[in-house]
């Protein structure tokens, strides 16, 4: 598996990724309510993976094997991490915390302090584990019960 910067070619799959791993794999967080899952995924579009993958503010990368997408991360160059959804055929295998490193490393050279996101209830955990710290409760988006805002600040050992 190699992690790169995803390209416009990337679009397609990398938006089936993403959906679904929101539509499989969370669940805690939609309860296949498919009034939250559509709000969810209204946005997930090839056509919002392709500006994504080309602004030039922010990085969209991906995890491939044998040409194909396992997973999809994403991080403005302020820290912030705005995706991060792994094919449900892989979970479990190491992808989303090898890709999670790796959209850390890249708001470190892009000059990011720390880190910050909106994890969802299926990954709250995942978040917990890996040094990342809960700010508070807040309203779940797209209705769903609640959301996680989280923070992890960058050490010197991080640089
Ligand atoms: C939670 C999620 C992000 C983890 O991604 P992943 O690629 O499956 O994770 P990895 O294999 O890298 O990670 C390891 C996690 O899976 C656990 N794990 C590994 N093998 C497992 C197994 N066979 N059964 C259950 N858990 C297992 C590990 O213990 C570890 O969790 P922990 O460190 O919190 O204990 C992903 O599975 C998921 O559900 N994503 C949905 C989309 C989402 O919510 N994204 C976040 C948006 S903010």
């Amino acid at each position: 598996m190699i992690i790169r910067d995803a390209i416009a070619d990337n679009a397609a799959e990398a938006c089936e990724v993403i959906r679904a791993s929101i539509t499989e794999l969370c669940i805690a967080d939609h309860r296949h309510d498919p009034d939250i899952v559509a709000r969810w995924l209204a946005s997930k579009t090839p056509a919002n993976v392709a500006a994504r993958a080309a602004s030039d503010r922010s990085s969209l990368l991906v995890a491939v094997e044998n040409d194909a997408v396992l997973a999809v991360g994403g991080v403005k160059d302020d820290g912030e991490i705005t995706l991060n959804d792994v094919a449900p055929k892989a979970r479990f295998r190491g992808v989303s915390a090898a890709l999670l490193k790796s959209l850390e490393a890249r708001a470190v050279e892009r000059g990011a302090r720390e880190i910050t996101l909106l994890s969802t209830e299926t990954a709250h955990r995942f978040y917990l584990s890996r040094g990342y710290r809960d700010l508070g409760p807040s309203p779940g988006k797209f209705g769903a019960a609640v959301s996680y805002p989280m923070r992890k600040m960058l050490g010197p050992e991080a640089r």
